[in-house]
């Protein structure tokens, strides 16, 4: 396989992320089949990132769920996070007195997960829960509660598996680590 020219190395392949989803999917449901007297739990992803992870936790959750997806903006085409999150697209269906379950590819320093949080409970869901792919501890500015976690990683810019960066890479079947000094270099004009 020929990585891009930017692409350092992957840190996590196909195989390890699917894997992990699927373990993932099978301890949430155990979870919920506990508690939720089998009514449907609300997955609720955040776009654009979530994707690749939604399909294959989804594939593997053996609950009865809903889809819903958010597009909240924190990041620009950079990699600073801002921290005024603002709502894009917000949830169709009633979600007063659901279980969610809101999905997300990775907590970085937790201010949109916080806010996303605050928004659904004031929405009147019964509880809201946080599944991410990735975690980067050492970077939280918020002491919001992550409840089921795929990978804890040390603090630098990764891409692939739904995320990107300045919209690059989404579509990378792995998890990456990109060099930022050759991605500001490259002749993007001429791939
Ligand atoms: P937070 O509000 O700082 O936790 O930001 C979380 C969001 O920032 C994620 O959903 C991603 O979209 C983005 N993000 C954080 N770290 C990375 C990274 O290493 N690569 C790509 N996107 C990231
Ligand atoms: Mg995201």
């Amino acid at each position: 396989m020929s990585l891009h020219p930017v692409i350092e190395k992957i840190l996590f392949t196909e195989k390890q992320l699917d894997n992990k989803a699927k373990e993932l999917a099978k301890n949430i449901s155990e979870y919920y089949k506990k508690i939720n007297n089998n009514k449907p739990v609300v997955l609720l992803g955040l776009l654009k990132g979530c994707v690749p992870f939604m399909a294959n936790l989804m594939r593997h959750m053996t609950i009865p769920v809903t889809t819903e997806y958010m597009v909240v903006s924190s990041y620009g085409n950079n990699s600073v996070s801002s921290k005024t999150p603002q709502i894009l697209l917000d949830v169709n269906q009633d979600i007063f007195d659901k279980h969610v379950l809101v999905v997300e590819d990775i907590i970085d320093s937790g201010n949109t997960l916080d806010f996303v949080q605050n928004h659904l409970k004031n929405r009147g869901a019964k509880d809201v829960k946080l599944v991410t792919m990735l975690n980067k501890p050492d970077r939280r500015e918020t002491d919001v509660k992550v409840d089921w976690i795929g990978e804890n990683i040390a603090d630098y810019f990764i891409v692939g598996y739904g995320l990107d960066y300045a919209q690059r890479f989404r579509n990378l079947p792995y998890i990456a680590k990109i060099d930022l000094d050759k991605f500001n270099k490259y002749d993007w004009e001429n791939e």
